[in-house]
């Protein structure tokens, strides 16, 4: 037998169940009730030409709008005898049914049952499942927990960007689990190989030096601090992530060739469980309008987001989507090694467990406090400053971690 543990694949073959508590998101799981307890995005309204069906959390729903047009978001299945109200026809007040007729108002109450005889008073007993919505931006909101923990819309302080608008852009799913595609947001070091040194610069070359990493707890979540020394100049770049599934982040095409003040034209992406294997990323962005983008561009996913290139180049040119998908549908936190690059990992995972864990005590979970109409302060930017090296690489690093905390911490003033 070879000595130590040098072609141990035959004992390394057990493959142990993912975390259950932190994984699944389907109705009555834990992580599912925790997810409920926050608006989801559910559709673009750009998609609401006719009645769109959806599968959110584990759940069928069709999202529609009337011709008086309200939206609403329904189950899938006709409470009469569960057709599929995809083949309904929006009504000026309501949805109807494609196979008897029956009507359903945005709020689930049924307003028709046109088969039965006059006078008949079905209707007042019959109520099709419905969550309420809220509609921003382009992008339709349905909130599908209990309705008596329904919380505030929350305004993150970056949907006001002066000189841009913000648009309703991307939406692409991945074959895995959303905490996976979650994780990647707090993993800023993978700019540098994954989007860089691994399979040539995707974004800028500036990508390619490996950044100081550093993460701080926020009142809206957490963000990751990446800091780059660029010659004599100092790339910070900050991203936010606000629980359950939010994270937001600068456009990649910092070259960091000069110095410049804090910029941040932002993606804001949430990642909503289609179920536990398949996740759909819904995208707003700021947009300047001197960029010329018409809607459909501003609505195209970046590259390597979404599966839409040959899997011959994915492979010799892999982004996010294969880094992300390829963890196994559900990835296995039982057999990582999480390394000190992972710190922003572990802070986001406890985030979702303390979350999870507040809901299964009869607690609201963090990021359902906000008040109305408050906006929530964020801190995604991209900073580049004039600073000569230190001494020695040690003291560049240190000067590096200190310049992006105070970056985070000037900008909370
Ligand atoms: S199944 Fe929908 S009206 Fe009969
Ligand atoms: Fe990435």
């Amino acid at each position: 037998m070879p000595s130590g543990d040098a072609f141990s694949g035959y004992h390394r073959r057990d493959v142990p169940a993912p975390d259950p508590e932190l994984t699944r998101a389907g109705p009555g799981t834990p992580c599912g009730e925790y997810l409920r307890r926050y608006w989801q995005p559910v559709a673009y309204v750009r998609e609401l030409a006719s009645p769109l069906r959806v599968r959110i959390l584990g759940e069928d729903l069709v999202v529609f709008r009337d011709r008086g047009g309200r939206i609403g978001v329904l189950h899938l299945h006709c409470a009469h005898r569960g057709t599929s109200l995809e083949f309904g026809i929006p009504v000026e007040r309501g949805l109807r049914c494609c196979y008897h007729g029956w009507v359903y108002d945005v709020d689930g109450r049924c307003l028709e049952t046109p088969g039965e005889p006059a006078g008949s008073r079905l209707c007042e007993r019959v109520w099709q499942g419905a969550y309420p919505t809220h509609e921003f931006a382009g992008l339709v909101f349905a909130y599908m927990g209990p309705s008596e923990r329904r919380p505030a819309f929350p305004l993150y302080d970056s949907y006001e960007v002066p000189g841009h608008t913000l648009m309703p852009a991307a939406r692409f799913t991945l074959p895995c689990n959303w905490l996976q595609i979650k994780d990647n947001s707090m993993d800023p070091v993978h700019t540098a190989f994954l989007h860089a040194l691994s399979s040539g610069y995707q974004f800028t070359e500036a990508f390619g030096a490996v950044p100081e990493l550093d993460w701080q707890l926020t009142e809206a979540g957490m963000v990751y601090i990446a800091t780059r020394r660029v010659g004599d100049l100092v790339w910070v770049r900050v991203c936010d992530y606000m629980p359950p599934n939010v994270h937001q982040f600068t456009r990649e095409i910092e070259e960091a060739s000069e110095a410049k003040p804090a910029s941040r034209p932002i993606i804001i992406r949430w990642a909503v469980p289609n179920d536990d294997t398949l996740t759909t990323n819904f995208e707003l962005a700021q947009v300047d309008p001197a960029w010329g983008l018409t809607p459909e561009q501003v609505a195209q996913p970046g590259f390597g987001q979404s599966d839409d290139r040959p899997y011959a180049e994915r492979q010799r040119y892999p982004a996010d989507f294969d880094a992300q998908s390829s963890q196994r549908p559900i990835a296995v936190h039982a057999l990582e090694h999480l390394a000190s690059t992972d710190r922003g990992v572990i802070m986001l995972r406890k985030i979702v467990r303390d979350g999870i864990r507040a809901v299964a005590r009869g607690e609201d979970p963090a990021g359902t406090q906000w008040k109305e109409g408050r906006a929530v302060r964020t801190f995604t930017q991209d900073v580049v400053l004039a600073i000569p090296s230190a001494a020695d690489p040690e003291a560049d690093r240190r000067l590096l971690r200190e310049t992006g905390r105070g970056v985070v911490s000037d900008s909370a003033r």
